[in-house]
């Protein structure tokens, strides 16, 4: 049986020459960069090396890098670093319905600690509006936080218009862009964005490290104590082999930007195609934005079939794809994002997440469509 992996968007194999950086500095380098000896220096030299191509890679400074342990961590110091050092209590925060949990659970904490927080909604594409966020600042609104594509449905935000917006008013402005970086083009000097949250094990680099850049002159109370590391905004020894393999990684994919975009939309319309061909255009429907999507997602419906039937049926044959929902006590879960989008029941319920990667190719696109034609017919049945 062919094994066909489409949920990078939930993790990614990582890329042979990661790994190779990453076995290089895990078997020389052992020092810790805060020592002050020789392999302390060593360590240090290393991690400000890694530190100072990836900075260059986003554009930002280096200073403005700081590591953590992922893409939930980047989100947790970003809102609750910003909160508590503006002081929690009366402080107003705009986020989307859409975030990631790692944006909305924390707000949902900052709520339990005496802060406002407002749920833009989206439109039925998964999109907010910059006119909505307008509306919902008030006088003690201190931050919006607003991913800028979405890990269900790919759909893009307009990340740009809203930090306009921010900055103009004088609030800080946070973006979760750990699914953009790898397709969209992310110099963060360019953008009004003050603070970015990243993760590595989204673009082909290692599991457990991530980052969040950090505009110079914006103040962060750090999550964690006992350190001066990432300066004093994350206390802990440094994941210097994590580091390594990130910077890695950025490289790769910055480099690689128009060749992987071009790869995943060859992939997307392949895969739209073929469905076209064996189940006919009136049996599945793409959610998301037309025009403003990351092209490594696509996330379909297929009404008739309830999701945890079609992952399952997929998973016999070999393909693993996902519903962006959480799996709770062995069922799934409704989509927070479907929801917001105000689906039709029909489409709700039967939406599944394809998530392309480096190593798919146009050949498991047909065949992937061939089984789900396959899965259906014998449903139906
Ligand atoms: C948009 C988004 N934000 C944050 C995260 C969390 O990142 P990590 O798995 O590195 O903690 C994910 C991972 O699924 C994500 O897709």
């Amino acid at each position: 049986m062919k094994s066909i992996y489409l949920d990078h968007a939930a993790s990614t194999p990582i890329h042979p020459k990661v790994a190779e950086e990453m076995m290089r500095v895990m078997t020389s380098q052992y020092g810790n960069a805060s020592s002050v000896h020789a392999y302390g220096r060593e360590a240090k030299k290393l991690m400000s090396g890694s530190r100072d191509r990836m900075a260059a890679l986003l554009g930002c400074m280096p200073d403005e890098l700081v590591f953590t342990a992922g893409g939930t961590e980047s989100d947790n110091l970003a809102i609750f670093g910003t909160l508590e050092a503006m002081g929690l209590e009366g402080k107003h925060v705009i986020t989307s319905a859409i975030e990631h949990h790692a944006v909305l659970h924390t707000c949902q904490e900052l709520e339990k600690r005496g802060c406002e927080v407002t749920y833009v909604p989206v439109d039925e594409t998964g999109r907010v509006s910059a006119e909505q966020v307008a509306n919902a600042i008030q006088d003690n609104t201190v931050l919006i936080t607003i991913m800028f594509g979405n890990n269900e449905i790919g759909t893009l935000q307009p990340i740009r218009e809203i930090g306009e917006l921010a900055r103009s008013r004088g609030i800080v402005f946070h973006t979760d862009a750990v699914q953009a970086l790898g397709t969209e083009s992310i110099v963060c000097r360019d953008y009004p964005v003050d603070l970015w949250s990243f993760s590595a094990h989204k673009i082909n680099g290692p599991g457990g490290i991530g980052a969040l850049v950090v505009k110079r002159g914006h103040t962060l109370s750090p999550r964690l104590y006992g350190g001066l590391q990432e300066k004093k905004r994350r206390a802990g020894t440094e994941n210097l082999a994590g580091i390594a393999g990130f910077a890695k990684a950025v490289e790769l994919a910055v480099d690689g930007l128009a060749d992987r975009r071009s790869h995943y939309m060859m992939l997307r319309n392949t895969f739209i195609q073929s469905l076209n061909q064996e189940i006919g255009q009136d049996a599945f429907a793409v959610n998301g934005h037309p025009e403003f999507f990351m092209p490594h997602i696509i996330n379909i419906s297929f009404p008739g079939v309830n999701t945890e039937t079609m992952l399952m049926n997929l998973d016999m044959e070999g393909i693993a794809a996902a519903s962006g929902s959480a799996c709770t006590s062995g069922s799934l879960e409704v989509s927070h994002v479907l929801q917001a989008m105000e689906l039709s029941e029909k489409l709700l319920h039967s939406a599944i997440r394809f998530s392309f990667g480096l190593g798919n190719t146009s050949q498991e696109m047909e065949y992937t469509a061939q089984k789900i034609g396959t899965i259906i017919n014998r449903l139906r049945k």
